[in-house]
């Protein structure tokens, strides 16, 4: 079952074009995460997804909703988490819930039904009118993902919920998720964290308005990198000699990772003849290819 169906979406600010032809569907019960870098279009993409701006070009499906109503229904029937913060910092718990609710109209008696089992999910143990601004930034992006949830979407799309949260709180967050899922609810989320891109079902990159990638964490590390990834260390070797394999033949990718190298060989045979060129004291092992490796790559192709 298809929860989101994108085709050909463009989304222009005046001459600017933020979101380029972009084109993917996401299934009922999928986290699919939404990669790139500052400025590559995610937000402008999620904000048209939740019918709170107009395409300028091409479809969009969501929940089985498209634009006739100028977004009304779907903006109706999807959970959104701002990039922004999106409680207030001088209500109460309480009173940012209530305040959600009252922006969905919903009534007394279902929004005390409703944010009692939300806050059960979210395992909130605080009292209700304990203020905002004194709860722990992660208890804050959980209690904004309840607030998200009040009127119960069947698909929640959740713009950097952990940026800037500790990672004892992110894993927690990356656990809410899996448990919206499990129940059939679909996530659209994105992120900055490679650690925590790796959780999602499939990823979209994206670079400069364009879908550049879209596969499994898996997939995109295979395709990406058929060959051998390495890790080099110069350790007392001048770093400048190491890089000078860079150069060489059999050499897909050569990349600075702090003080070391991860460098991508065509395949075996050409790795065994780069390790041979490897100066003494420069220490090799394979690893397996990052996401944050498969990025780098993708959007350097991208950009050529
Ligand atoms: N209302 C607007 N008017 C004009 N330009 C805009 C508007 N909203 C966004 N943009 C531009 O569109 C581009 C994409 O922005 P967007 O916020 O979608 O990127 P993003 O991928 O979410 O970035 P970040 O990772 O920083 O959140 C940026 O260049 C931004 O300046
Ligand atoms: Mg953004």
């Amino acid at each position: 079952m298809t929860a989101i169906e994108v085709r050909d979406l463009t989304v222009r600010f005046g001459d600017f074009t933020a979101v380029d032809r972009v084109s993917f569907s996401v299934s009922r019960g999928e986290v699919f995460g939404f990669l790139g870098a500052n400025g590559a279009g995610k937000t402008t993409a999620i904000r048209t997804l939740c019918g709170l701006l107009t395409p300028t070009e091409g479809s969009v499906s969501v929940a089985g909703l498209g634009f006739e109503d100028g977004g009304a229904a779907i903006k109706s029937r999807v959970g959104y988490m701002s990039q922004r913060f999106t409680l207030y910092n001088d209500l109460s718990v309480a009173e940012n819930l209530a305040f959600a609710a009252g922006l969905r109209r919903m009534g007394s008696t279902a929004l005390k039904k409703r944010a009692s089992e939300l806050l059960g999910f979210i395992g909130f143990d605080r009292g209700l009118d304990t203020l905002v601004r004194d709860l722990a930034g992660g208890l804050k992006q959980e209690l904004a993902l309840a607030a998200s949830l009040l009127h119960d979407p069947e698909i929640v799309f959740l713009d950097e919920p952990t940026s800037g949260v500790s990672p004892a709180s992110r894993e927690r967050f990356w656990n809410l998720i899996a448990r919206l899922t499990d129940s059939g609810k679909t996530v659209l989320v994105t992120t900055h964290y490679m650690d925590e891109a790796e959780h999602c079902g499939r990823i979209g990159l994206m670079a400069a308005g364009r879908l550049i990638a879209l596969d499994t964490p898996e997939r995109l590390k295979s395709s990406v990198f058929p060959g051998p990834m390495v890790e080099i260390d110069p350790g007392a070797v001048d770093p400048r000699a190491v890089a000078g394999l860079a150069a060489e033949p059999g050499v897909v990718s050569f990349q600075p990772h702090g003080q070391r190298f991860h460098l991508n060989a065509v395949d075996e045979a050409a790795w065994t003849a780069l390790e041979r060129r490897l100066p003494p004291g420069a220490n090799a092992r394979r690893i397996r290819p990052s996401l944050e490796d498969v990025f780098i790559r993708l959007v350097e192709e991208a950009g050529r």
